[in-house]
């Protein structure tokens, strides 16, 4: 299986019904939603109405990486506005309260996924790895779009990918989020991920629904 994910962030946030179009369109299965709060990391993009609005625009999986501080206080929220998929940052809580949120998103029907920042080791949740649907390899540090992809990041999804192997976790979709585009999605999959995010390289292209087109293809 082979997903794209675009990034709403690059995209024109007046005119999202119709971005959601351009990417359905073009083939893509998943909306990826950033949501930053400003403290886990640098930046503020959007929050709870948001996916609300959303999920009523669209039948698109709505991918939502929640780049937040405390995510068992959101968690639930983002639930209930319709995410499909919420992945929360091993960084951001303890790990008791990173296996009740994983807990309490399967609980309210949604898939919940792990996230890794660059810096974090790979081995860090693979404890979680029975308990998630998806695991997110951060391919650049989060907080922005426009990135340049971080290679270190190939070794962390090949780790992953023979976990998943060893541990039979057929279903579980290994994702990867930043600077990628056409150009290194081949290396991506040869590594081992499933679903790529990619936000400028699809929303910054002349022809949007190929650039889409392009990266399913390589
Ligand atoms: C970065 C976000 C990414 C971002 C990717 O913190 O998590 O999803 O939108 O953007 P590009 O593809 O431009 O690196
Ligand atoms: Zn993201």
């Amino acid at each position: 299986m082979i997903i794209v994910s675009p990034s709403i962030l690059s995209a024109d946030f007046a005119n999202l019904s119709s971005e959601l179009q351009v990417m359905k369109n073009a083939g893509a299965p998943w909306a990826h939603v950033d949501v930053m709060d400003g403290h886990f990391v640098p930046n503020i993009s959007i929050g709870v109405p948001v996916v609300a609005s959303l999920r009523k625009a669209t039948d698109l999986f709505l991918d939502v990486h929640l780049m937040i501080d405390t995510p068992i206080k959101y968690a639930e929220n983002f639930c209930k506005a319709g995410a499909d998929y919420i992945t929360i940052h091993i960084e951001a809580d303890t790990r008791e309260n990173i296996r009740k949120i994983l807990e309490l998103i399967r609980s309210l029907g949604v898939k919940p996924g792990i996230v890794v920042k660059p810096k974090t080791p790979a081995e860090a949740i693979a404890e979680y790895l029975p308990m998630v649907d998806m695991v997110l390899v951060m391919t650049v540090e989060p907080g922005f779009g426009g990135q340049k992809f971080m290679p270190s990041s190939i070794a962390k999804c090949e780790y992953l990918s023979r976990k998943k192997q060893e541990l039979g976790l057929d279903e579980l979709i290994i994702e990867v989020d930043g600077g990628i585009s056409a150009a290194n999605a081949r290396l991506l999959f040869d590594a081992g991920a499933e679903a790529l995010v990619a936000g400028s390289s699809v929303f910054g292209a002349e022809n949007q629904e190929q650039a889409i087109i392009d990266m399913l293809n390589s």
